[in-house]
């Protein structure tokens, strides 16, 4: 790839997964620049962060549309007036109708057009509190001994599309919940990045479902 890739990054919430790839971006450990930074959530922490690196933003709240599609039409057309190559959701808390994804695909990548960053295996756990589901926290089963934080690629269903990279976090007996969220955190901001250069560098692929990373 000779040029950057240009990533839209999408959060509702606090932005340091966010924060991290616009460092890396800014300090040229990753071959990618941010475009701009797109929320749901007016008064999102992210926000405040995007303006610290001079990064535009789009803020479009929801509770304004009616419908998913309303929203999803006023995001793309305001995305429209900005040229990027993968949107990259950084806690974004909202689902994406399968018109929005696939109309982000990449043709020159041949890849989807959206990744996204899960704090637990997305084979055992989807959907929101995914370290208090580590945590054994939820009702969906007892505490684990380590978690695993999941890049996968978008697809239709809810953290189901095909797994780029994961990275095992130890649950120690002594963590409580913030304990691991702020260690799996740590983890995560290297692991996003990481594989944003893989595909910066054109080494990610797919096929059949299956993605392939040339190292
Ligand atoms: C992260 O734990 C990420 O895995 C999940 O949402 C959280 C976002 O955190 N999808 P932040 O806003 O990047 O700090």
């Amino acid at each position: 790839m000779s040029e950057k890739l240009r990533l839209a990054v999408f959060l509702s919430g606090s932005g340091s997964n966010f924060e991290a790839i616009a460092k890396n971006c800014a300090e040229g450990q990753i071959f990618c620049e941010v475009a701009v930074v797109v929320s749901n959530v007016p008064d999102a922490y992210g926000l405040v962060r995007a303006k610290k690196y001079g990064i535009p933003t789009i803020v479009c709240d929801h509770r304004e549309y009616a419908t998913r599609q309303e929203h999803e039409a006023v995001l793309r057309r305001e995305l429209a007036a900005f040229r990027y190559d993968l949107v990259v959701l950084a806690g974004w808390m909202r689902l994406l109708s399968g018109d929005f994804i696939q109309a982000q695909y990449n043709r020159r990548l041949g890849l989807p057009g959206i990744v996204n960053i899960h704090p637990a295996d997305t084979a055992a756990y989807q959907g929101v509190h995914g370290y208090e589901f580590a945590m054994g926290l939820t009702k969906k089963g007892p505490r684990l001994t380590e978690t695993k934080i999941t890049v996968h690629f978008i697809d239709a269903g809810m953290d189901t599309g095909p797994v780029i990279a994961q990275r095992v976090v130890p649950i120690l007996p002594a963590d409580s919940l913030d304990d691991l969220r702020s260690r799996g955190l740590q983890v995560e901001w290297e692991l996003y990045s990481r594989v944003l250069n893989q595909i910066a560098h054109g080494r990610v692929h797919l096929a059949d479902g299956r993605v392939r990373i040339e190292e």
